[in-house]
């Protein structure tokens, strides 16, 4: 097989290593591609965004598969365009795409099919929003209903709070047309938790939990990121409440989105919040998680290729998965004042490092000359595998330092939830 990987990550870096253990994968390539992902594919110069770029490329190789990574290209429509042209591609179409694409669109259908969710209000102007936080309580969480990167949602502790934040929206469109509307949330407090399924819009296989740990700063401090840190298995996610997130959110989202004439293939992504009354959905996600998928690629004992080339054929089958029983863990190094602003452009070294059950996947690292810079906040991804999940971040703690750039930052606390947990039980 020759599969093409759309993305630029630590997310993809980690699909493109698991692909290259597939004795069925001669090639595979990467668009763009990072410093690391060059070492397990060949890297090609085209952007996540160059939608029909990619689909000549794929058309002229004759690619067997391509997997798309981050949500702009599957909201772009990128699925659309292969499928147009016959070329199999792993992801949603455009309208399936929506569930990430609008947080509007997704609350009313969380709505009209019964899933369970915060509450919230959509607004479409600053007197619409006021009026909404009048009648919520503080905390609120204000949503941008388009795509932000990962910072469209803030947590406003006040009206003072509140009222910057809209000046930012509305009058200042710090979001542009993203923020034409926006959703002022009921705050929920529990535990977060990831849940991913495969699915062809019929069949459902979830995929191994993960946990993912948001926020910037130790102690779940600081704004919202992409994800400092993950682990699998997420510990918190038993085998009870993974099936009543199958019964009451998984499955119900596949039926009415087929209901509703946008069927979605791909893998579907419920950011939980684990409440007193149950899960609810923060948000869908389109696509793999970043940094889950690190996680979940080194607990994976099948082989990627094959299982996602039966969704995009949509014939998943009774197709079930197998996941190693060590557990994996991750911490992302990150430049020091991610997510908000950081230089770019600075020299990153890595060490090589003996043990075979550590993987660093690089993130937002370029090759530039004979050197290595970042191009993007999260830089690289330390990874371990181990019997338990303890001995799985002692190995990840050990290996942080392997990473070095000026400013470096990491989490020093990933994992303590679980640890706490298990030694509970
Ligand atoms: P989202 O993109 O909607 O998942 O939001 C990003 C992050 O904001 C989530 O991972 C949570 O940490 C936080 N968040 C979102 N919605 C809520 C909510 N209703 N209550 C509490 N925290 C939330
Ligand atoms: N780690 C969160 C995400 O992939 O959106």
């Amino acid at each position: 097989m020759r599969v093409l990987v759309v993305g630029q990550g630590g997310r993809e870096h980690a699909i493109c290593w698991k692909l290259k253990q597939s004795p069925q994968v001669k090639e595979v390539y990467a668009a763009p591609g990072n410093a690391g992902m060059a070492d397990v594919a060949d890297c090609v110069p085209i952007g996540v965004a160059d939608i029909i770029e990619l689909a000549d490329f794929a058309e002229k190789l004759k690619m067997d598969l391509t997997i798309v990574g981050p949500e702009l290209p599957l909201t772009l429509g990128i699925v659309d365009e292969f499928q147009k042209r016959g070329l199999p591609i792993f992801g949603p179409t455009r309208l399936a795409a929506e569930l990430e694409g609008s947080k509007v669109f997704s609350k009313e259908f969380m709505r009209k099919y019964d899933i369970p969710t915060p509450e919230a209000t959509a607004c479409g102007s600053v007197d619409e929003a006021r009026d909404a936080l009048k009648k919520s309580k503080y905390p609120a969480v204000v949503k941008i209903d388009g795509l932000a990167a990962g910072k469209g949602v803030v947590i406003v502790n006040s009206k003072k709070e509140a009222d910057e934040y809209l000046t930012l929206v509305f009058e200042e469109k710090r979001f542009g047309n993203a923020a034409n509307r926006i959703l002022v949330e009921e705050y929920l407090t529990g535990e977060e938790v990831s849940f991913m399924v495969l699915t062809d819009g019929k069949k459902l296989v979830p995929l191994a939990p993960a946990k993912d740990y948001k926020k910037a700063l130790d102690g779940e401090k600081g704004p919202n990121t992409g994800g400092m840190g993950s682990h699998s298995p997420a510990v918190v996610l038993n085998g009870e409440t993974a099936a009543e997130v199958m019964r009451k959110i998984m499955i119900p989202t596949i039926q009415g989105m087929e209901a509703e004439g946008r069927p979605f293939s791909g893998v579907l992504y419920a950011g939980l919040m684990l409440t007193a009354d149950g899960p609810k959905v923060l948000e869908y996600n389109c696509r793999f998680g970043d940094p889950e998928t690190q996680v979940q690629m080194m607990r994976l004992d099948d082989d990627l290729a094959e299982v996602l080339l039966r969704v995009a054929r949509g014939n998943l089958g009774d197709t079930k998965l197998t996941w190693k029983k060590e557990a994996a863990a991750c911490v992302v190094v990150a430049v020091d004042g991610y997510p908000n602003d950081f230089p770019k452009g600075q020299e990153v070294i890595i060490d090589p490092i003996a043990d075979p059950a550590v993987v660093i996947f690089h993130a937002g690292v370029i090759r530039k000359g004979d050197k290595l810079v970042n191009m993007a906040g999260r830089v690289a991804n330390v990874c371990a595998s181990a019997g338990t999940l303890s001995e799985a971040l002692r190995k990840v703690y050990e290996a942080v330092p392997k990473v070095r750039f000026e400013g470096a930052r990491y989490r020093r606390d990933i994992g303590y939830r679980a640890l706490k947990q298990l030694a509970a039980k």
